[in-house]
């Protein structure tokens, strides 16, 4: 009985150690110990023993079923080890494999241009704001100082949402002007800021698109006067067209916030199909702009008596369609990756100042 006991568990330590897997270990445990197994039989015969055969053969393959329980639970945590090695070495990635071409990717001209635009205006010491995309009335116009049912809330052909419980409608923003309203409840004078994002009018077509993107600035301190507002953007033209000398114009025009007004118009060449900047005989409408009205001023908490500022917004597809000599405004946004392919931008290239915008 016990050279019995003793060459079964030869044999079954010898099985359990050349198992290859978890499947072959789990068959040598069910032939050993499941409840047909050889080691289960064994313990079922002690019944039939007499009690000095029992007091021998017992602890004999108690100690066997112990042993060989331990001996497969160490083989098993070894095998799983050696598989889990095996998976990984399966599914390891090259990480350092270079990328193939066309996985490269590249930067949109709208980003391009707002990554140009606000190195400049870092340059002269613009923060960068932001704001919502959904706005309420209060931003978008009332702060603004548009009177309540002026027709210039029409003007600006406005994506509304349905009707609140409460007779209020929130409104895709038409521009970026109701950031100025957020900077200047939350922040106190002196305020330099730009306020690039995605804007939103009800028209379309090769110059119009239903989002479009915007830049706002605005400059809250003490004995700010038009002047500055003509240095700055008067700079802002020279380094983003990246030529000496840009000859600006300067139109009286309406806003609500801005009192007095004005639009900019940079000089341009027409001739040829194509728009060249700096020269020629026509001129070019490229933004809005303004000294802050004193209402708006009022509207967030601001004393016009000892601040004034200036404002201006512009639209960045046109500069990046001017910049880049880009003909539909509608292509940009129609996600073809030929058109991405021909205009884009290399990712690792960052705008600045020191080593060029472009
Ligand atoms: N918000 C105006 C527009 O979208 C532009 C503007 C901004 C004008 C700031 C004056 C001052 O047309």
């Amino acid at each position: 009985m016990t050279t019995n006991i003793a060459t079964l568990e030869t044999e079954l330590t010898a099985a359990v150690e050349t198992a290859a897997d978890e499947a072959a270990l789990e068959a040598v445990r069910v032939a050993a110990l499941g409840k047909k197994g050889s080691v289960s039989e064994l313990l079922k015969g002690l019944g039939g023993m007499s009690p000095e055969e029992r007091q021998l053969a017992g602890p004999a393959i108690n100690g066997l079923k112990v042993r060989l329980t331990d001996l497969i639970a160490a083989r098993k945590a070894v095998l799983a080890e050696a598989a889990l090695d095996a998976r990984l070495m399966a599914e390891r990635v090259d990480v350092t494999l270079p990328a193939r071409p066309r996985l490269k990717g590249s930067v949109h001209p709208v980003m391009q241009v707002f990554e140009e635009v606000q190195a400049i205006f870092a340059d002269m010491g613009f923060a960068v704001a932001e704001g919502p995309d959904i706005e309420d009335d209060f931003h978008n116009f009332t702060a603004l100082n548009f009177p309540e049912k002026h027709p210039a809330r029409d003007m600006h052909d406005t994506f509304f949402f349905n009707e609140k419980e409460d007779g209020s409608r929130m409104l895709l923003r038409t521009h970026t002007s109701p950031v100025q309203v957020r900077t200047m409840l939350s922040q106190k004078p002196p305020i330099r800021i730009t306020a690039p994002g995605r804007t939103f009018r009800c028209d379309s077509d090769q110059t119009h698109t239903p989002m479009f993107h915007q830049i706002e600035g605005l400059v809250i301190e003490e004995g700010i006067h038009m002047g500055h507002l003509k240095g700055v953007l008067m700079e802002f033209m020279r380094a983003f067209f990246e030529v000496d000398d840009v000859e600006v114009r300067f139109r009286p025009h309406h806003f609500p916030f801005t009192e007095p007004s004005a639009e900019m118009d940079v000089r341009c060449d027409r001739s040829g199909g194509q728009i060249r900047i700096g020269t020629g005989s026509s001129w070019l409408e490229i933004l809005g702009c303004g000294m802050v009205h004193p209402n708006v001023l009022r509207a967030c908490g601001i004393d016009p008596d000892v601040h004034q500022g200036f404002a201006f917004g512009m639209g960045i597809d046109r500069l990046a369609m001017l910049k880049y000599g880009i003909p539909d405004l509608r292509d940009m946004f129609a996600a073809d990756v030929r058109w991405i392919d021909h205009y884009g931008f290399t990712p690792t290239v960052q705008p600045n100042l020191a080593t060029g915008l472009s």
